[in-house]
């Protein structure tokens, strides 16, 4: 791999231990996967931020870079946290997981890292350009910046999105690579795609069967932003999928040839089976809606469905916190909490610590949620339409 005289410097110890060791992991991951160079990226964008995750080693590790000087190099954002790290009392989190987690988000802050926390950066002032090379490392936001903007990230993990930011490059390899963004699979949608959720269910099927290609979809007639981002959630949770393509939707589209590919065909009744496989519960405590990130535009139409009504469960809507500042502007989390629920910034229901909160089960309408809260939160699930789970709390 080439490195250039600067880059040698830096391995060599040049600009200090931290440096050395971020540019070396980015080496070591650039000679496994065969790259020729580094190249410069535009953003970043690193996981691994909630307490929950990451423990008393992650905040110490932290801790230690940001004492030791480390900064970042370019713009980068925060995945989501445990918790609103503004309204975190009134959830009733847990004062010992709070302080730990304040503590991270000071880390990131003396490293110059937006502590903007949200798996949606793209929504909330870290939008990428079509063709820009980023280090992202949230599953679903990576899949939409490589599908529905055309920017180019690999699925990184927190450290080396990390590197990346500290040392503003990444090793050219995987989806950096014109070559290597092309479609290995055709899936045929031959369903009804009337409801965010059903975006979901679809990427729940393909995901589980693609595993880790890159699907061209036909059939998809129109969709939204927030249906691509929930397609591309659950699909990066089902099967690792970091980039697809939809006929005549998304920008790369165009150029992809899919004569010839193996065809999946995805129908109503595969729709209906994952929805009924995906609610492993029935009677939800609560009901979470935002998974990803809710937009502006999602949490207008929560708040015009609940004007006037009352909530007999607690409902949160999770979203960045820029969006959230728009929603207290424009009057929607007022309404949304005069119906009795929460418009939640900086975390989501699978990195809080739920479980611990009292909640066994929780309804969504999100695929990835769904498939990841029995796992990751112990929680038994009802996944359904936004509809669906408004009528039966309200
Ligand atoms: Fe975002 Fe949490 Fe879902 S990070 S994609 S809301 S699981």
């Amino acid at each position: 791999m080439y490195l250039t005289p600067a880059e040698e410097r830096i391995l060599s110890g040049e600009n200090g231990e931290v440096m050395e060791r971020m540019f070396r992991l980015l080496v070591s991951l650039g000679e496994i996967y065969g790259a020729d160079k580094m190249i410069p990226v535009g953003s970043a964008q690193v996981a691994g931020v909630s307490y929950k995750s990451i423990g008393i080693p992650g905040v110490e590790f932290l801790e230690d870079y940001a004492n030791k000087g480390a900064v970042a190099k370019i713009v980068t954002f925060l995945n989501p946290a445990g918790m609103d790290i503004e309204d975190w009392k009134e959830l009733n989190i847990p004062t010992s997981f709070a302080e730990n987690q304040l503590r991270i988000m000071n880390a990131f802050k003396k490293m110059g890292i937006v502590v903007s926390a949200t798996c949606t950066p793209y929504l909330a002032g870290n939008l990428p350009r079509f063709g820009e090379h980023i280090a992202w490392s949230e599953s679903s936001a990576i899949s939409f910046s490589n599908s529905v903007i055309g920017a180019r990230t690999n699925r990184e993990g927190g450290p080396s999105a990390l590197a990346a930011s500290l040392c503003g490059v990444t090793p050219n390899y995987g989806l950096h690579i014109e070559d290597n963004r092309k479609p290995n699979l055709l899936v045929e949608v031959n369903a009804r795609l009337d409801d965010n959720a059903d975006f979901g269910a679809l990427g729940y099927v393909v995901g589980k069967k693609v595993k880790n290609n890159i699907p061209y979809f036909t059939g998809i007639k129109d969709a939204d932003t927030d249906q691509l981002k929930a397609l591309g959630a659950s699909m990066a949770a089902s099967g690792a999928v970091a980039l697809y393509h939809i006929e005549n939707l998304t920008p790369e589209a165009r150029y992809m040839k899919s004569a010839g590919l193996e065809k999946l065909t995805v129908t109503d009744k595969d729709l209906e089976e994952t929805f009924s496989a995906l609610s492993t519960g029935k009677e939800p405590d609560i009901v979470i809606l935002g998974c990803p990130h809710s937009s502006l535009k999602e949490i207008m139409t929560i708040s015009r469905k609940l004007e006037g009504k009352k909530l007999k469960k607690p409902l949160w809507v999770c979203t960045s916190r820029m969006v959230k500042e728009a929603s207290n502007r424009m009057g929607f989390t007022q309404t949304i909490e005069a119906a009795g629920g929460k418009v939640i910034a900086d975390t989501c229901m699978v990195v809080s610590p739920i479980e611990d909160m009292g909640y066994k089960a929780t309804a969504v309408n999100s695929g990835k949620a769904a498939n990841y809260l029995p796992s990751f939160c112990k929680q038994n699930v009802v996944f359904a339409k936004l509809d669906t789970l408004l009528e039966r709390i309200t």
